[in-house]
């Protein structure tokens, strides 16, 4: 049995970034640094998450993104890293921040030529509600980039955030000569050999022979500004969210990877208590706690599976053991657990607070769901978004009417979209955020349940769920606007609009109504 205070040794984190910035290249480097993996190449699999909708469709058919896309576990020096990936597409970011809510740390990956890009700011945005640590890494410096100054100040300034540098480059490009560690005070020159070590940084300009050299000076040089515009790395700042270290480094020739991973190691926090009502989950409580943050159907083309991921809160879960989803009051005897790697999977005889296991199921867990040895306690933090992107959906054999429904459900659990029922009529309209969404919920509903559908615009471009501390007021409300009302798959009242110009016009008429862009299950 693991010991009580096993959790301390779980570090559970993911790598926000833009596509293309280098997330996929720096995951196979950091497990073949912690020794995960043999060589670096062997996480391959994912492609499509940037390209084409035709590659991602056949992604998706051979099952390859989103396997490869679970969970990465891997042992380095005494601690247990599970590294939760998150999908690149940005059709795909509702399901990206829920992965978001199941880490305690996250890895910022910039492209060191393109800087801060729209999708590292929407992740960063979520990272930054529940106050994540996050470490960043300016990736690409074996090739013309920005100068680092220059990113610095994008950064601060996109971000508001407070950076320090943890290793600084020396040149970037043809010039790039090695890297200055600042947190082990020494050179490590461009192949990775070690060179000069220092007490006090400013004893390097006692060496005349890097002074000769201008890439040298002028890194140095550039280094002592930032250091005396910058906050000193805190360790209690970073864990809380406040300052990220910054190192400069190349995922594909492995530059600043090791440091990466140490970086980790050392700064990263522990399991961090969960935000939970009545109240927060603390990882050391001894009953087992744990939430459902992402459902995944079809892991294995040969079985029709499907996956709930749980993030453990607290206590320690062993094979066999019985737990209550508190939405529903069932409990579930939970005999096949499973720890993933990538493409690998095995049974998880035991599991703490930090770690992930998959649970098979039949529908019976669902994104958002909390699980506990019967407390009544509820994880929050896990919402909806408004969708922005609204369609009927049209059924070409109205004879298929209750196999749509249960597609519909299904899929809506998973998360690939959003479900709603118009109050008149009781249309299905789905909501997605991105078009991707739509291919692939079509696609699956017509594969996985043998039902042609199709997806037409209604004229509705803005949906927002409604409440009010007046009753009264919300039933004015609905029913005065009766024609434009859903509901979502909890009962939920939504009200939609043709466009943002008649949502602010409903929300001016009705003061006392709340117009909310999300929410968490109920
Ligand atoms: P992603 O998962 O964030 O989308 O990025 P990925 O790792 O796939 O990297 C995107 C492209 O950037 C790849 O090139 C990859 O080789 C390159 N790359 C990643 N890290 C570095 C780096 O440190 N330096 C340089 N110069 N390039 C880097 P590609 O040509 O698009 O793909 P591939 O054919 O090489 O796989």
């Amino acid at each position: 049995m693991a010991s009580k205070d096993a959790f301390r040794t779980r570090r559970t984190f993911a790598i926000i970034s833009h596509p293309d910035a280098g997330k996929t290249t720096l995951t196979e480097r950091l497990l073949a640094a912690a020794g995960a993996i043999q060589s670096a190449g062997q996480v391959r699999g994912k492609a499509g998450t940037r390209s084409t909708r035709s590659d991602w469709m056949e992604m998706e058919q051979q099952r390859g993104i989103s396997i490869a896309s679970s969970v990465m576990t891997f042992d380095y020096q005494g601690l247990t890293f599970n590294l939760l990936d998150t999908p690149g597409h940005s059709d795909f970011s509702e399901d990206t921040y829920r992965v978001l809510t199941a880490v305690d740390a996250a890895i910022m990956v910039i492209d060191a030529a393109k800087g801060i890009e729209s999708q590292t700011l929407k992740l960063f945005e979520v990272c930054r509600l529940r106050d994540i640590p996050i470490i960043t890494f300016i990736n690409k410096i074996d090739r013309e980039g920005q100068e680092p100054l220059a990113l610095f100040d994008e950064i601060a300034d996109k971000l508001a955030l407070d950076l320090t540098p943890a290793l600084w480059p020396i040149g970037q490009g043809v010039d790039y000569r090695g890297y200055l560690d600042l947190v082990e005070k020494r050179m490590v020159g461009p192949t990775g050999t070690p060179g000069v070590e220092w007490e006090e940084i400013e004893e390097l300009i006692d060496h005349d022979e890097l002074m000769a050299d201008p890439v040298f000076v002028n890194a140095l040089e550039t280094l002592d500004l930032a250091r005396s515009a910058l906050p000193e790395f805190d360790l209690e700042t970073f864990q809380s969210g406040h300052l990220t270290p910054v190192l400069f480094g190349s995922a594909l020739k492995g530059f600043g990877v090791a440091e990466l991973l140490r970086a980790l190691g050392e700064w990263a926090p522990e399991p961090r208590p969960q935000p939970a009502e009545p109240k927060p989950i603390s990882p050391d409580e001894k009953k087992v706690t744990g939430f459902v943050f992402k459902v995944q159907a079809n892991m294995d083309a040969n079985h029709r599976d499907r996956i709930a991921f749980v993030r453990l809160s607290s206590g320690t879960f062993t094979r066999g053991m019985k737990l209550r989803n508190v939405r529903s009051g069932k409990d579930l005897a939970i005999s096949n657990p499973m720890f993933f790697f990538g493409n690998n999977r095995e049974l998880a005889e035991e599991a703490v607070a930090g770690d992930i296991v998959g649970i098979p199921n039949h529908g019976t867990l669902s994104v958002g769901d909390t699980l506990t040895e019967g407390a009544a306690l509820k994880v929050t933090g896990i919402p909806n978004f408004a969708p922005e992107i609204i369609r009927r959906v049209r059924l070409s054999e109205a004879i298929k009417a209750k196999q749509l429904a249960k597609a519909l459900s299904d899929l809506a659990e998973e998360g690939v979209a959003q479900v709603f029922r118009r109050m008149i009529g009781a249309d299905y309209l789905v909501g997605v955020v991105g078009p991707l969404q739509l291919e692939v919920l079509g696609a699956r509903v017509e594969k996985e349940y043998n039902v042609p559908i199709g997806f037409e615009s209604v004229g509705l471009e803005v949906a927002r769920w409604i409440e009010s501390d007046d009753e009264a007021e919300l039933k004015r409300f609905i029913t005065a606007q009766k024609a434009n009302m859903a509901e979502d798959r909890d009962g939920a009242p939504v009200y939609m609009a043709q466009n943002a110009w008649w949502a602010q016009r409903a929300q001016q008429d009705f003061p006392k109504v709340r117009f909310l862009t999300t929410k968490e299950r109920a």
